[in-house]
């Protein structure tokens, strides 16, 4: 079987940062700080962005470049124990279930932001009652653009194109870094700005151990590295031996957590500025309205305040968006495609469509169900699914592969890296910090 790698560090570095980079940082971020009271959250999620999620994306992408396989084959390579191999063949399939359930709620967001990037085109040829309906939520819209977006993602994992995706993702990320900066020059300028930038940047450390507030930082932050489902394994498993993988790991977490703060300080001080200009933010109790549909509210209402410029920035920022949307979601089918494709030699195109397709009936399931389902669907993959499956990739890394492998494979792009900080740190670090971290957040939180 022939496999791929990535040309350069810095090719596998866009390609990995594009899979991170997505509706997490831009849509789940900011969500998530607005209704786990600012500052705090964001302090929370940095200290563990690093501290916590970093190590385990490390664990990974060593072990995905080790065994040159997806996670279902890579786990039990670990181990010559029966029950061991066993055991991480369990987790690799629950991650290619939990990557399923992931992409089903991510097309229907997805979805939403392909709407939104229409509507100013449609709203220019003058078709205003489209025009609301793509930005009013709905059945008959919701359904539409989570068929777009999934069929969309089929093709292109279908075809195996991905890798001139990645292409895209390189011109993407940068445009959308710069776009994001012009709005938060010009949101500064607005009234109530600064009220948002303090309730950002100053954390109420009374919140900051709340077991709530923890283990949503957690989730959110493996959610944003695309942890604990195999996605950065199979990664990993493309990089070239040559390369300085502890370098490149870093890179990948300093990007995708550089946008998510990004976008959280355009985000939130926006809340503010959309309330001072009385769009409904919070209720009468102060409590956020609506959370999921957040920043569909706001973002329009700041570009609103733009004049003739809005449309064309509401344009630029949404096409943008849902490229960042396209570079993950291409990574969340590939992961059980890939598998299938890998361990039963079945042609790709063939796949997409089947896997594709059962993602899509699961989506439609959220759509038609949404009030209760899609809340749930999120919480359950995201809070609780990817922290306890990172968590055993973290005791596959640290306890059942022998330390001296892990080693080796780290030396392959890094001479000297028993001499580093990085050795001295990150094999305890896995094997004790991660999983006892992980597993007192859980027990604290419930
Ligand atoms: N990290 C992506 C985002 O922030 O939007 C979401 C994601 C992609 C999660 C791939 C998991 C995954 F395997």
């Amino acid at each position: 079987m022939e496999r791929g790698q990535f040309s350069s560090r810095a090719g596998f570095i866009m390609a990995a940062a594009g899979a991170a980079v997505g509706l997490g940082n831009v849509w789940g971020f900011p969500t998530q700080v607005a209704s786990n009271g600012g500052g705090a959250f964001v302090l929370v999620y940095l200290l563990l962005a690093f501290c916590l999620a970093y190590p385990a994306l490390m664990a990974e992408l060593i072990v995905g470049r080790h065994a040159r396989a997806n996670a279902v084959i890579a786990l039990p390579m670990l181990s010559d124990k029966p029950t061991l191999k066993l055991g991480g063949k369990v987790v690799g399939i629950a991650g290619l279930i939990t990557v399923a359930v992931i992409l089903s709620f991510y097309a229907i967001i997805a979805g939403w932001l392909f709407a939104f990037a229409i509507e100013p085109i449609v709203s220019f040829l003058g078709f205003t009652d489209a025009a609301n309906w793509l930005t009013q939520f709905s059945l008959s819209r919701n359904i539409i653009f989570t068929l777009c977006f999934m069929i969309l993602t089929i093709l292109i994992i279908g075809a195996g194109v991905n890798q001139g995706i990645e292409r895209w993702s390189k011109r993407m990320m940068p445009a959308l870094v710069l776009i994001l900066i012009a709005l938060i020059g010009y949101m500064l300028t607005l009234p109530n700005a600064m009220v948002g930038l303090s309730h950002y940047l100053t954390p109420d450390f009374s919140q900051i151990f709340d077991g709530q507030l923890i283990i949503s930082a957690m989730g959110q932050a493996f959610f944003s590295l695309s942890l604990g489902v195999g996605c950065m394994l199979i990664y990993g498993s493309y990089l070239s031996s040559n390369e300085n993988i502890v370098k490149a790991g870093a890179w990948v977490t300093l990007l995708d957590v550089g946008l998510a703060f990004v976008a959280g300080l355009l985000i939130i001080p926006s809340m503010y500025i959309a309330a001072h200009f009385g769009v409904e933010i919070f209720d009468a109790d102060g409590a956020l309205l609506n959370s999921d549909t957040l920043i569909f509210t706001i973002l329009p209402a700041l570009f609103e305040q733009m004049g003739a410029a809005g449309p064309i920035v509401a344009l630029a920022f949404f096409i943008l968006m849902s490229l960042a949307a396209l570079t993950s979601s291409i990574s969340l089918l590939e992961v059980p495609v890939a598998y299938v494709v890998e361990a039963h030699k079945k042609p790709r195109a063939l796949t997409s469509w089947i896997i594709g397709a059962l993602v899509t009936a699961l989506s439609l399931t959220i759509v038609f169900n949404f009030s209760w389902l899609f809340g749930l669907v999120i919480t359950v993959t995201t809070k609780y699914s990817q922290p306890i499956l990172g968590l055993f990739f973290c005791l596959y890394a640290g306890w059942v592969w022998h330390r001296n492998g892990a080693l080796a494979e780290i030396k392959k792009g890094y001479q000297g890296a028993e001499n580093g900080l990085f050795w001295k740190v990150w094999p305890w670090y896995v094997k004790f910090v991660c999983p006892l971290f992980i597993i007192v957040m859980f027990v604290h939180a419930l």
